[in-house]
């Protein structure tokens, strides 16, 4: 049974984690969100650099945790892209020295492919056809999976603007909220009356594309709200009725598109699939659908290596050939396969 690793670091998360055949065998993740939070946002070369000091530890830990040596690994997987330019190429530069070093196959994995295939660690492989809502803090794609590893991914629809995790950000950051905003909000949001603002929920009237988002519109009705109310600011109640806005506009969407599509599963991944109301919404509208919603624990919804090793296992097990070691990153790679850099495609 292959054992393979899996590098992370297109974004403020250094992660590594160890995957056969499905399963988890160990993992490990360091951040350097609190070096960001002053910025109010991720900065590149932050997170480049504290990507290069936590990688060697984090392969050793997720190493030691999962009770292997490096001697045990079969292939190595890594985050090609999208991301952070300097940022995925720290990961995916170690990834390759692990790969020359040990004589083992290199894998290039497309970052959101690794967010679907996170569920796979939690709730066992993944059905024939399934619907995935990918909602994270740089992407908002509702997408049509069939086999992750042999078959094209289909975008049902993606967002015209901010994705749902930057919405979260910036309506957190008008707030006074620290960063990442999605947390904050979702904490807030439990003292707050959902049904206290009528936000708009974009994108959903009539004429409009079914699977297609944009959030910059709500932000700016949130930003225009509270420049209409001066005094003290209700904060929970507009944090409980923009998460509201945000959750009712995912499911609905989600939702219609298994039934448009005749599709039973859907995968809720992402970032933004630790929110809670967004969890119990999809929860309530998949039951009265008849869906089944699999939705990852919320430390495998954040970025993780574990998710990206969980594509690797899955392209090793089709024998998917590897990526050249002369593979670059490519911070701007759409999904439309869930490896990056096959030879002859590329
Ligand atoms: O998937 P992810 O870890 O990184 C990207 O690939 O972008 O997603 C990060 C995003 C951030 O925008 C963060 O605010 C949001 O996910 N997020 C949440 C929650 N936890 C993280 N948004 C809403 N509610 C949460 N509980
Ligand atoms: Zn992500």
């Amino acid at each position: 049974m292959p054992v393979v690793l899996g590098i992370e670091t297109s974004c403020d998360e250094t992660g590594v984690g160890i995957v056969a055949d499905g399963v988890l065998l160990g993992d490990a993740l360091a951040t350097s969100m609190d070096e960001h939070a002053r910025f109010g946002g991720v900065v590149p070369e932050i997170a480049a650099r504290a990507h290069l000091h936590a990688i060697t530890p984090m392969v050793r830990h997720a190493l030691d945790r999962a009770g292997i040596r490096f001697a045990d690994i079969d292939a190595v997987a890594a985050t090609a892209g999208p991301g952070l330019a300097t940022a995925v190429q720290v990961g995916l530069a170690a990834a390759k020295a692990y790969a020359l070093a040990l004589g083992l196959p290199l894998y290039g994995v497309h970052h959101l492919a690794g967010h679907a295939a996170a569920d796979i660690l939690d709730h066992g492989p993944l059905p024939e056809r399934s619907i995935a809502l990918i909602v994270s803090g740089g992407h908002t794609s509702l997408l049509l999976l069939a086999d992750l590893a042999r078959d094209p991914v289909i975008h049902l629809g993606d967002t015209a603007d901010d994705a749902a995790g930057e919405a979260f950000d910036k309506v957190a950051r008008l707030l006074g909220l620290p960063y990442p905003g999605g947390p904050a909000i979702d904490a807030m949001a439990r003292h707050g009356d959902p049904t206290a603002i009528a936000f708009p929920r974009p994108m959903t009237a009539p004429g409009d594309p079914p699977y297609r988002f944009s959030f910059s519109g709500l932000k700016t009705a949130v930003a225009r709200w509270i420049e209409r109310h001066p005094g003290p600011l209700p904060v929970a109640d507009i944090a409980a009725s923009f998460q509201e806005a945000v959750a009712d506009t995912l499911t609905r969407k989600a939702v219609d598109a298994c039934r448009d599509h005749d599709i039973d599963t859907l995968l809720l991944v992402g970032g933004v699939a630790a929110n809670s109301r967004v969890r119990t919404l999809a929860e309530q509208r998949c039951a009265a659908a008849g869906v089944t919603l699999r939705v990852p624990a919320p430390r495998l919804c954040t970025d993780n290596g574990a998710m990206i090793a969980a594509v690797g296992d899955l392209l090793v097990r089709a024998d998917v050939p590897p990526s050249p070691l002369s593979l670059g990153a490519d911070p701007n790679a759409r999904l439309t396969r869930a490896p990056i850099g096959e030879p002859g495609r590329w």
